[in-house]
C-alpha cells in the first residue's frame, strides 16, 4: 500500500516510524515531513494545508490511503477533499472537526448530552463577557473560541487578569477570528490526562492513555506549552477509570456527533481533569496528540496501518490494541526561548549515539538540515522516547539518551514522568 502522511511534527516522525513498520506498506510518503520522517519514508515539499496540492499529489500518485497528523487542515475539511476525489484518508470531516475548531460548539455539544465538563458562559459581545466576569468570583478560565496554536486558552487568577484576557481575545482580536467568541468557564483543579481513541463512527477503540506535561518548567510552573513530555500508561487513569471515560465521555461523544449529522471518524482525544475519581472534559481534539503519541506509539504491538485502515473502512468492530506491558516516556527538547521567540538554526550533536541506545528512539520535531548537517528550526526540537520495565526505569533511559544530546542553548524539563512516581 502507498501511504500519504501529511505533518511534518514529533506525532508525525512517531507516525511515519510506526506505518514504516508495516508489512503491507510499499511506499510512504510525508508532507511535507522533517529529517526525522525523511529516515522511515520519503518527504514531499507540499505543505499541510494546501489542500488542493496534497489531493493532486494522492491522486497522480495513486495513494491507497492518507493519514492527517495535525488539525488545521482537517479543520479546513481536508477530509471531504479527498472522499469528493474517491480517496481513502484517515480523520473526521470538517463538520466533525468543529469538536477541535469551535470551543463554543464542543462545549454546547457537551451541555446538550450531559457530558461531564466544565461550567461556562458563551459570549459574542464584549460588555457581556465583561459584565459576567465582574459578578463572577476568580479563578477562572477564558478561552477564544477558535483555534489558537495552544495559547488560546488564560487561567486568570483575578478579574483584571480575565478582562485583560477578553480585551486581548476580542478587542485587540490577538487571535484573530479565534477570539470573535469567547467562553468564560469554571477554573478545575485535580490531575490531567490524555484519552485518546481511534473511531470509524461506530466503533470505539480506546489508545493507551497517557499524561502530558503541558508547562515550561519543572513542577508544572510557567507558561503553557505545546507539551513539554509526556509517558504512557499513567497510574491517574487506572483500568476502572478507562472503563469510566469510555461510558461516559468517548461513546456518548461518538453517539451525539451521529446524532447531530456529523458522523465521527478518525482520533477523538479528550483532554481530562480527574479530581477524587471524577472526570470532566477539558477539551476536544480531532487529531493524535503531540507529544503524547510518541509514547503511546512506542508501546503500540499491533499494526497500526491495518488499524487506521480499519477505521476508514468502518471494520474496527472486532479490534482490541495490544500494548506493551512497558512504560514509555518522552522528554521534549527545546530552543532556547520557547514558547516564546526562539532560536534556530543551531547544530545538534549527539543524535546518532542516543538514537543507537536500546529502546530509544529521537524523534524530530523541529529540526532542519543545513550543509549536511541537522540544525534546530522549531520550538520543540526533539522529543526522546525510550521504554522501561517500569516509569523508574523509562525515565532513567530517556534521560541517559537526553543527556548524549547538546546543542547552544538547549533546554529540558528534568521531571517528565515523575508525577506517576507519587502515585
Ligand atoms: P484546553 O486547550 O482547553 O485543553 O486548555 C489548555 C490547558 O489549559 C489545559 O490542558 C489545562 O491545563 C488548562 N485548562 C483548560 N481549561 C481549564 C479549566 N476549566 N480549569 C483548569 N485548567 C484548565
Ligand atoms: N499535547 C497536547 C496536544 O496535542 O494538544
Amino acid at each position: 500500500m502507498k501511504v500519504l502522511l501529511i505533518g511534518s511534527g514529533g506525532r508525525e516522525h512517531a507516525m511515519a516510524w510506526k506505518l514504516s513498520k508495516s508489512p503491507k506498506i510499499t511506499k510512504l510518503y510525508i508532507a511535507p515531513g522533517n529529517p526525522g520522517t525523511a529516515i522511515v519514508g520519503e518527504n514531499v515539499m507540499i505543505p499541510a494545508e494546501d489542500i488542493a496540492g496534497l489531493k493532486s499529489f494522492a491522486l497522480r500518485e495513486k495513494i491507497d490511503l492518507t493519514v492527517v497528523g495535525p488539525e488545521l487542515p482537517l479543520t479546513m475539511g481536508i477530509v471531504d477533499v479527498f472522499e469528493e476525489a474517491g480517496l481513502k484518508i484517515f480523520g473526521p470531516s470538517k463538520a466533525a472537526a468543529e469538536l477541535e475548531g469551535s470551543k463554543v460548539f464542543s462545549k454546547e455539544l457537551m451541555s446538550r448530552y450531559k457530558i461531564p465538563t466544565a461550567y461556562f458562559k458563551k459570549f459574542d459581545r464584549i460588555e457581556a463577557a465583561k459584565d459576567y466576569i465582574n459578578t463572577h468570583n476568580p479563578p477562572m478560565v477564558v478561552k477564544a473560541d477558535g483555534l489558537a496554536a495552544g495559547k488560546g486558552v488564560v487561567i486568570c487568577q483575578t478579574r483584571d487578569e480575565a478582562l485583560e484576557a477578553v480585551d486581548l481575545m476580542m478587542a485587540k482580536k490577538s487571535f484573530g477570528t479565534a477570539g470573535t467568541r469567547v467562553i468564560v468557564e469554571e477554573f478545575l483543579e485535580g490531575e490531567e490526562a490524555s484519552f485518546l481513541a481511534i473511531t470509524d463512527g461506530k466503533t470505539v477503540v480506546p489508545l493507551a492513555p497517557a499524561q502530558d506535561h503541558k508547562a515550561i518548567f519543572d513542577g508544572d510552573t510557567g507558561p503553557n506549552t505545546g507539551g513539554m513530555g509526556a509517558y504512557s500508561p499513567t497510574p491517574v487513569v487506572s483500568k476502572e477509570l478507562q472503563d469510566e471515560v469510555m461510558r461516559t465521555v468517548m461513546v456518548p461523544t461518538v453517539k451525539a456527533m451521529e446524532a447531530e449529522g456529523r458522523p465521527y471518524k478518525g482520533v477523538l482525544y479528550a483532554g481530562l481533569m480527574i479530581s477524587a475519581g471524577r472526570i470532566k472534559v477539558l477539551e476536544f481534539n480531532c487529531r493524535l496528540g503531540d507529544p503524547e503519541t510518541q509514547p503511546i506509539l512506542m508501546r503500540l504491538e499491533d499494526d497500526l496501518l491495518e488499524v487506521l485502515l480499519k477505521a476508514v473502512e468502518c471494520r474496527l468492530e472486532d479490534v482490541s490494541l495490544r500494548w506493551s506491558d512497558k512504560t514509555a516516556v518522552c522528554v521534549v527538547m527545546a530552543a532556547r526561548g520557547y514558547p516564546g521567540i526562539y532560536e534556530k538554526g543551531t547544530e545538534i550533536h549527539g543524535l546518532a549515539e542516543a538514537g543507537a541506545l536500546e529502546d530509544v528512539v529521537v524523534f524530530h520535531a523541529g529540526t532542519a538540515v543545513k550543509d549536511g548537517r541537522v540544525v534546530t528550526s522549531g520550538g520543540r526540537v526533539l522529543g526522546v522516547t525510550a521504554l522501561g520495565v517500569d516509569v523508574k526505569n523509562a525515565i532513567e533511559n530517556a534521560y541517559k539518551a537526553v543527556s548524549l544530546i547538546s546543542w547552544d542553548g538547549v533546554y529540558c524539563r528534568k521531571d517528565i514522568g515523575r508525577k506517576a512516581l507519587r502515585c
